[in-house]
């Protein structure tokens, strides 16, 4: 069984997006053992309780230091024993300690094609926004490993979505989500057999 922790800061439609390759057998043997927000408001906390997951509050803001965060959200991940982290709009910047502690076991996926659009700054509808001040005809998204820096490590995979003359940045973000992100998240997590051995 692969166990996951997902986290999450937000809607958790990428969560959803699992729960259901789950639910319709596309993800075999695989579960989603922990969800964890930095917000109290996130619906994404909602979701996990509807099906009976652990649904975890964990803000920055009640620790004294990056550091001292990060060693709870270690001790919480691993009292589950999990496989794989996925970051699915998790909004936080996360220490070095817990990179380190789950080298090559933390995923995220990044609402475009890195590296256009990628790095510190690079998030929620600021990604759309700059692709459609750039004009590019091309956007998508990305999965990848995590490392020390904003979303910098090893790419595994990506899709391409059009991008039209009359998108607004809401409308490229839903049509990014709905044509990548959806597909390519449980893509990733199911191949995680093949990948993992690559990145060790
Ligand atoms: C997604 O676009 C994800 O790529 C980005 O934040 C958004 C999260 O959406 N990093 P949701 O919470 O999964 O609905």
């Amino acid at each position: 069984m692969l166990k996951i922790a997902v986290l999450v800061s937000g809607g958790g439609t990428n969560l959803q997006a699992i729960l259901d390759a789950i639910d319709c057998g596309q993800l075999k043997n695989t579960e989603v053992t922990t969800v964890i927000s930095n917000r109290k408001i996130a619906y994404a906390l909602e979701r996990a309780e509807k099906y009976q997951i652990d649904a975890t509050y964990l803000s920055p803001r009640e620790f004294e230091s990056k550091e001292s965060y990060a060693q709870e959200l270690i001790r919480h991940i691993d009292s589950f024993q999990v496989d794989l982290i996925v970051l699915a709009g998790f909004l936080v910047i996360l220490d070095k300690s817990f990179i380190r502690h789950f080298r090559n076991r933390i995923i995220n996926i990044h609402p475009s094609l890195i590296p256009s659009f990628a790095g510190e700054g690079y998030y929620g509808l600021k990604v759309h926004e700059e692709a459609l001040k750039r004009g590019v005809k091309l956007t998508g998204a990305t999965v990848h490993i995590v490392d020390e820096i904003t979303d910098h490590g090893p790419i595994l995979y990506q899709k391409a979505v059009e991008v039209y003359p009359d998108d607004t940045a809401e409308v490229l973000q839903k049509r990014v989500m709905e044509q990548a992100e959806w597909t390519l998240l449980p893509q990733a997590i199911n191949e995680f057999d093949i990948w993992s051995k690559l990145y060790k």
